[in-house]
């Protein structure tokens, strides 16, 4: 029986590449101007999977770069897959070409996820994702929508300091988990943009269990996470969609069953407040409200997907920067400087932001060397097109390494070090948030990327006026990585002496 399986897999597959450079050669002909890609050479049937087995795909594309150039084709069984590793051709992928690749080419898990495509960051290019980034936009993430929430963020930062200075006095030689801190109060931030408030339990019927906060934060986020990076090996040969992975299957349903029996009760909640006539600013408030075209399901996938991007990658940006400025004390010093210099005896604040470049430059270096979207999910071209001067046949894959872009050595010099200092020589603007491609571009551009910011600079500015950081023994070469992500697989584990004690409370910009 597997002999078979293996056989059939075996004769298909030949057909089905014979049919591909056979197409590929034709389409070559019909624009013989434009260069033909380089390819990486790899194995029959399965292409270069072998080569991705290490899951750091964002680490080996980017070596592929030096030998190849910064795009070239691989093949993934039977897919082909453009490979963008330079923030030139990327922009050209993101912005010029954008309408010919504008699409989304999801893995089974995240179609299962995302309840086909129903939420904005993985939708394709339509009239729905035009309307439901609107409806994000001017409720929880643009600019005003940011202004209205403030209290939110300066809650956080608050809360993660006090929390901070408590433990620190009650357990003065033991290490700090930093994630566990800002973890919780980021989810909090979350959930009141999104419901409205935080939450400390929901009574799920359809699970017929009452969830505590931390197994919420389980359901919506970690499994979430967990379930988008399995890989389905069908997603590599289309053609064998038939064949049942049903263990695999039965795991992803039942981790998006999950999620939406939860969102569902959380929104539940909600409409309860509202019914007796408690009105808040929260996402779920305006969908209810205004989103008459929206189903109950979608508004179900669009809150959680509020919750969920607001949980994690500002967490991984704020974990890295915090590990290399304690990993780097003579760059904490220079930044405690000019926070010195410029907060005096306040508490500093997102309204200081702008004054310490040196804070900004820190973000944003923390960003290009540990990219938390290292590449952006796969999109194909729906027509022939060209990419960097090579032709791109219809129906390729295209991967945007971010993370490549970010380690170009002809853009950065010695890519590879974490050095804030290099966003300070005059060649960029101090206020552009896009400085390196971590937050994409063009019209997919990531829509929190303001949120993302003003949390993370806010958290690491005032983290390093309170509290002196160093690398707990052993945590220096503690680099690793959790899977296909960025995230920092062990959480940091650091030492922390306070600069002050909360007796010596500092006015905050107000009260000045
Ligand atoms: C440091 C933090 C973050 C990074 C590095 C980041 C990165 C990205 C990237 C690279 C994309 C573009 C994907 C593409 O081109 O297809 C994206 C899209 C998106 N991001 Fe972020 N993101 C961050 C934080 C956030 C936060 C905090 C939120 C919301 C709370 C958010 C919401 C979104 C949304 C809604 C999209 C989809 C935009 C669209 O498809 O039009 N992101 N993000």
């Amino acid at each position: 029986m597997a002999t078979m399986a293996a056989a059939a897999v075996v004769g298909a597959c030949s057909l089905l590449f014979l049919f591909h450079y056979l197409l590929k050669g034709a389409k070559r002909g019909r624009n013989s101007d434009l260069r033909s890609l380089h390819e990486v050479p790899g194995l029959p049937i399965i292409g270069n999977l072998h080569q991705l087995k290490e899951k750091k795909p964002h680490k080996t594309f980017a070596r592929w770069a030096e030998t190849y150039g910064p795009v070239y084709s691989i093949r993934t069984g039977a897919n082909t897959v453009v490979v963008l590793n330079s923030a030139e051709v990327a922009k050209e992928a993101m912005v010029t070409r954008h309408s010919l690749i504008s699409s989304r080419q999801l893995p089974k898990a995240l179609d299962i996820l995302t309840a086909d495509k129903c939420m904005v960051a993985m939708s394709d290019y339509d009239e729905f994702h035009k309307m439901v980034k609107r409806y994000i936009l001017n409720n929880v993430l643009g600019p005003s929508a940011q202004k209205r929430l403030r209290d939110n963020r300066d809650n956080l930062v608050e809360n993660v300091s006090k929390q901070l200075y408590d433990y620190v006095k009650d357990t003065p030689s033991e290490r700090v988990n930093f994630r566990r801190f800002f973890e919780n109060e980021l989810f909090a931030l979350s959930l009141k943009q999104a419901l409205g408030e935080d939450v400390k339990s929901v009574k799920v019927d359809e699970l017929g269990a009452t969830l505590s906060r931390d197994e919420i934060l389980k359901v919506l986020v970690s499994d979430m996470m967990q379930g988008a990076i399995e890989v389905d090996w069908r997603d590599f040969f289309p053609f064998l969609q038939w064949v049942p992975n049903k263990a695999w299957e039965d795991k992803i349903r039942r981790f998006a069953f999950r999620r939406k029996a939860v969102t569902k009760a959380l929104i539940a909640q909600q409409k309860k407040r509202i019914a007796a006539g408690k009105d808040l600013d929260s996402y779920t408030d305006f969908l209810l409200r205004e989103a008459k075209t929206l189903t109950e399901d979608q508004i179900t996938i669009l809150v959680w997907e509020a919750i969920i991007e607001s949980a994690d990658t500002t967490l991984v940006t704020t974990e890295w920067a915090l590990y290399e400025l304690a990993k780097n004390p003579e760059k904490q010093d220079r930044l405690f400087q000019e926070i010195l210099k410029v907060c005096g005896l306040q508490k500093l604040t997102e309204d200081h932001i702008s004054q310490i470049p040196y804070l900004g430059a820190v973000f944003h270096e923390t960003l290009r060397k540990h990219s938390p979207v290292p590449v952006v999910p796969l999109r194909y071209a729906h027509e022939d097109t060209e990419l960097g001067g090579f032709f791109i046949p219809a129906g390729s894959q295209i991967a945007i390494n971010i993370y490549g872009c970010n380690m170009d050595k002809n853009r950065y010099e010695n890519p590879l070090e974490w050095i804030p200092e290099r966003f300070l020589d005059g060649k960029y603007d101090d206020a552009d948030l896009f400085k390196t491609m971590a937050f994409g571009a063009g019209k997919r551009v990531c829509a929190g990327a303001l949120q993302a910011s003003a949390i993370s600079c806010a958290a690491i500015g005032r983290l390093v006026q309170d509290f002196e950081w160093r690398l707990a023994d052993g945590e220096e070469d503690n680099v690793d990585t959790f899977s296909l992500t960025t995230h920092k697989l062990h959480p940091m584990l650091a030492t922390l002496k306070p600069r002050r004690y909360p007796e010596q409370t500092r006015p905050s910009c107000s009260e000045a």
